[in-house]
């Protein structure tokens, strides 16, 4: 271990999802094996004596990477001098939810965060959004940090683009490391689509290796799509270990960059790429090179792509109306 220390804060670090993070942190998965990381942890006041159950066996790990563990329930000392926000507290979904219905609930969190961060956090600091409706949220959070580049912050799709992957993967009956160039567009909700006109099977067009040309339109995307909500069906509660796990590995594509040859999906500030609306935060191909984002330019769009990725990009056009509707924006 020889780099500098990062201090990374993660929001609604006492729930399910925050429990599954947190050991992933601690041992090295967002900022690399070289980069020592102190945590400083955020949670509701009543939350306080679960988080102290959590730092102690955070230090029972006795990870070598983990220099300092600090827990607040009060969120401008929690983001401060933060290099790597996390923000993952909101009110999770119920059953017979969607996640647009938890805008009103939590979208004044993200504006109270996204102001915090503006003024305590580091001048390189980097954002991601766990909490749903995760693009919205990144939106608001953005929005209330005016000194901060909104390319610095990021929502979470990784979970839809692993969820692509496997489901490829399983299809072609290869390895998940044989499938390369899936694309998420949009939002991270029913109307979020996995897009594998560009994906390589072992280097070969998935759609020549698949061969069924229904099968994106008929499973893959209510696959994707209604994944979250058969998890809440099945478990009671929202993903927690397979949500924690794509928020490490989006963030650290960030920090270390994307494997050369593919591209994966992040919830990334449309500048309009791909007639995608300017000031929404949108799923797109992207490339990390370890300090910025990029979105992936000339692919080819087909109609059957145009028209999904125009009703899921709607979608968040329409949320952003309504968070203009409650103010947040
Ligand atoms: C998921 O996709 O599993 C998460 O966004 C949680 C949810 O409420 O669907």
């Amino acid at each position: 271990m020889s780099g500098e220390a990062k201090t990374v804060t993660v929001t609604g670090a006492a729930g399910r999802l925050g429990y599954a993070l947190l050991f992933r942190i601690g041992v090295g998965r967002l900022l690399g094996p070289d980069t020592p990381v102190k945590l400083r942890l955020l949670d509701l006041p009543h939350q306080m004596r679960a988080l102290e159950g959590v730092v102690m066996e955070m230090q029972d790990c006795a990870f070598p990477l983990v220099e300092s563990i600090d827990i607040f329930d009060d969120t401008k000392e929690a983001f401060d001098g933060t290099n790597s926000a996390i923000l993952v507290g909101a009110h999770p979904r119920q059953i017979g939810m969607e996640r647009a219905d938890l805008l009103e609930a939590n979208a004044r969190i993200f504006a109270d965060q996204g102001r915090q961060i503006n003024s305590h956090a580091a001048a390189d600091v980097r954002v991601m959004v766990v909490g749903n409706p995760v693009n919205t949220n990144a939106l608001i959070a953005a929005s209330h940090a005016p000194d901060i580049p909104k390319e610095r912050f990021t929502a979470l799709m990784r979970l839809d683009h692993n969820r692509a992957i496997f489901q490829v993967a399983r299809r072609a009956r290869v390895p998940i490391s044989d499938v390369k160039r899936v694309t998420i567009w949009g939002n991270h909700s029913r109307t979020s689509y996995p897009d594998i006109t560009h994906t390589l099977i072992n280097e070969k067009p998935a759609i020549e290796v698949i061969k069924d040309p229904n099968w994106v339109e008929d499973f893959l995307i209510p696959m994707v799509s209604n994944r979250g909500s058969m998890i809440l069906e099945a478990r009671g509660h929202s993903s927690a270990g397979s949500a924690a796990n794509a928020a490490v590995w989006q963030m650290r594509d960030r920090y270390l960059g994307t494997p050369p040859g593919d591209w994966t999906s992040a919830g990334v500030w449309s500048h309009g790429e791909y007639g995608v609306p300017e000031g929404i935060i949108s799923s797109f191909p992207v490339t990390s090179d370890g300090a910025n984002w990029h979105i992936v330019e000339g692919l080819e769009i087909d109609p059957f792509s145009r028209v999904r990725i125009d009703a899921s990009v709607a979608e968040l056009v329409e949320e952003r109306e309504h968070a203009r509707a409650l103010g947040l924006l």
